[in-house]
Parts: C-alpha cells; sequence; structure tokens
C-alpha cells in the first residue's frame, strides 16, 4: 500500500498534530473516533439504562472479540475480552494441573515481567520453572527454547515479539515442539497484534494472548484471548463467574455450569467502557490490513536502524530484518535520561533496561519524524542537554 494512503489516517489521530508520537509499543494514538465511541457508551448508559445488558453489553466480551479475529488469523467467536493481558493469562493457567508428573512451565528472561511473575507464583501449586536465558539481550536462541520443552512440560507461555527489543521469535516452530512433547503454548501476542502478522490458525496456536492498548490503538483495559477451539471443551478455569456459567440469570448456587462457547473463559462483569473505546482502533486496523502495516513498519524500521547507526549509536535489533518487530531500541550513555528530555521535547518515546530508547512507528508515521527522532537524540548529546 502506497504510503500517502496511509499517511492519509494522519487527520484521524489528535495527538499526531500536537507531536512526534513515536511509542505505539506502548500506547498507541488515539482514534479521533473513539471519542464518538465513548459518547455511544454514555448514551446507551444513560437513555437505556439496566437495557443496555440486553442490547449489546452482555455479549459485548465476545463480538468484540469478532474484531480481532481477522487480525491474528481466528474465527469469528473464537476471542473473548478481559481487562488485562495478565489476567487472560491466569484465567489460562487456572486451567491446568500443576501437581501431576507434567508440571513444568517454560519460560524465556525475556518475556513480559507481569506474565512470569504469575508463573513463578504457580510453584506453589506444584508447577516447576525452567527459564531459558537470552545470550545476547537482544533475543533468545530458538533451539535452546526447543531444547527445554520436553515431555514434563505443561506450558509454554511465551511473546511472539519480545517487549525488550522487538525479537521475533519463530512462534510455529515453538508451537510445533510443544505438541510433539504434549506441551501447550501460550502466545503473548501483545507486541505482535496489529504489527506483525499472526496466524493462530495456521500455526496451530493453542492460547493467544493480547491486548489493544498499543498496536492496535485500543487504549487500556481491552486485552484479549484466543483458545483453540478444539481445546475449550476440555479446559474448565478455576477463574471463573457468572458470565461463564450455561445459565447465569438462573442464578444456582453449587458447581459451576460451563457455556461450551468463548464465553466459558470469563468471569464477572465485564469493563464495558474500555471495549466500546478499543472498537475504533480494531476496525482502522482492520480495514488497513497488518501485511501492509508490516511493509512499511519493514521498511521504516530499517530506515530507523540506519539513521541510528549514521550517528554511531548503538542499535539493539536482531541484524535480520525478518526477526524485527516494529520498535527499534536505541542506546546511548545516559539513554533513560536523553529519553526523558525528548519526551519534554514532545517526542515521545520511552526508555527500558538493557535496551535503550524504544522508538515505534506505525502506520500514521511520517518518514520526516525518524530522521528528526534521531538528529534530536544527536542535538541532545552535543548540547549535553540531559
Ligand atoms: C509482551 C507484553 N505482554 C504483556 C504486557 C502487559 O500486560 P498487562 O499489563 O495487560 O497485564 C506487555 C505490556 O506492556 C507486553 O509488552
Amino acid at each position: 500500500m502506497p504510503d500517502d494512503m496511509l499517511l492519509k489516517w494522519r487527520p484521524e489521530f489528535p495527538i499526531l498534530q500536537k507531536c512526534t508520537y513515536l511509542i505505539s509499543n506502548s500506547l498507541g494514538a488515539m482514534p479521533q473516533a473513539a471519542y464518538t465511541a465513548l459518547k455511544e457508551y454514555a448514551d446507551a448508559w444513560s437513555s437505556r439504562g439496566v437495557e443496555a445488558w440486553s442490547d449489546s453489553w452482555w455479549e459485548m466480551p465476545v463480538r468484540m472479540g469478532d474484531l480481532v479475529a481477522p487480525i491474528i488469523g481466528a474465527n469469528p467467536g473464537e476471542v473473548s475480552f478481559h481487562p488485562n493481558v495478565t489476567i487472560a493469562e491466569a484465567i489460562v493457567l487456572s486451567c491446568f494441573d500443576f501437581r501431576g508428573p507434567r508440571r513444568k512451565i517454560v519460560l524465556t528472561d525475556m518475556d513480559f515481567p507481569s506474565v512470569t511473575y504469575l508463573c513463578h507464583a504457580q510453584k506453589s501449586e506444584g508447577a516447576e520453572i525452567c527459564i531459558v536465558r537470552s545470550e545476547d539481550g537482544i533475543g533468545v536462541d530458538l533451539s535452546r527454547l526447543l531444547d527445554a520443552i520436553d515431555e514434563r512440560t505443561l506450558l509454554v507461555p511465551v511473546s511472539h515479539v519480545l517487549f525488550r527489543t522487538a525479537c521475533v521469535m519463530d512462534a510455529e516452530a515453538i508451537v510445533r515442539r510443544a505438541r510433539e512433547a504434549g506441551a501447550y503454548v501460550v502466545l503473548d501476542v501483545y507486541q505482535s497484534a496489529g504489527a506483525v502478522p499472526v496466524n493462530v490458525k495456521e500455526w496451530g496456536v493453542d492460547f493467544a494472548i493480547g491486548g489493544c492498548l498499543k498496536w492496535l490503538c485500543g487504549g487500556p483495559g481491552a486485552a484479549f484471548l484466543y483458545v483453540r477451539p478444539e481445546l475449550r471443551a476440555t479446559l474448565c478455569p478455576r477463574l471463573t463467574g457468572w458470565m461463564a456459567h450455561r445459565d447465569p440469570f438462573a442464578f444456582q448456587i453449587g458447581d459451576m455450569q460451563f457455556r461450551d462457547d468463548a464465553f466459558r473463559f470469563l468471569n464477572g462483569t465485564p469493563q464495558i467502557p474500555c471495549l466500546y473505546g478499543a472498537r475504533p482502533g480494531l476496525e482502522i486496523v482492520g480495514k488497513i490490513g497488518v501485511e501492509a502495516i508490516r511493509e512499511k513498519s519493514r521498511r521504516q524500521v530499517a530506515r530507523l536502524i540506519e539513521l541510528a547507526r549514521g550517528e554511531g549509536f548503538t542499535v539493539n535489533v536482531p541484524e535480520e530484518a525478518e526477526r524485527r518487530g516494529g520498535t527499534v531500541a536505541v542506546n546511548t550513555p545516559h539513554a533513560y535520561e536523553i529519553s526523558r528530555e525528548l519526551v519534554r521535547r514532545q517526542y515521545l518515546v520511552d526508555f527500558r533496561p538493557g535496551a535503550g530508547i524504544r522508538i515505534s512507528p506505525h502506520f500514521y508515521t511520517a518518514d520526516e519524524e525518524l530522521e528528526a527522532v534521531v538528529q534530536e537524540i544527536r542535538r541532545i548529546i552535543d548540547t549535553r542537554a540531559f
């Protein structure tokens, strides 16, 4: 897709008029249409009151999943919404018993800490944790990860794109090995969905977890969970609630009677306003298509690396272009202080220890913004303005 077609979306994102927005790996820019969507929520609440539940609210955590499904290669009805990735991951963990001989959870030290804390917390339930460490601080060696998955492994909750360095992991190979060993993969697609193509069906992913906050421009409170439909009936989450019940309005006391569809993974009252807020971003990414976003991202990521290296900065990214996601981590002495000064000057970026200043162009980023941010880093260093 030609760049001018993508740049036509810029007026739809008010913040792009005010600053150089290069932080979609953390919080995607808010679409103008989110105002309308959130007003729709307020109007429904105000004018329909409790009837809004039967109009659409009750079904929304799964209906909204139908907007995520094409972005991750799932089918309608297979994705449910949750307040955050950690909760979605906890729902998956609660489907498993760690007291049997198969009790190992294989993680990497490049996965998002919140998810790893949750996995470590399963040790009191009998889980054994195996951590595969990165050797270069950029990626995780695939063969060492695959070797760690054995017949004692129950779960492999790993990231598709690593949050620190945006290194793309070979999800298909991980799923293949896990399947061979009889383990399940919980793929964290938070840093890929909307930026890098994901195909849960083609890869045979068991569980995929992500959110709309970042590359899907959907704001906080809108995370999602895909469960391979063939697995669904075999899973009974202990983290459950009335929305997963076959007959919630019978208000029966006693054992859970699970629904057979994606509602099975819900629990209590959903975060309705967040679901309204997430819709416009999902619709925009759906219209553009992840392939077109990825094509532009590949080009802009390569350009950023070239610009940063041209200034003599260290760039913590994989050497192979195919293994790079949407973010470039630029490291310099005093990188944290420089990142704060960049933000003060309205170049919105962030910083991660061990990686550097994270710069993330998205489909709405103009090429000149890449040049401008690298020049600004140079200016800050040269004038010692940090
Ligand atoms: C790969 C990845 N997983 C998980 C999270 C956080 O998930 P949550 O705060 O929704 O639990 C992040 C957040 O920044 C992330 O980059």
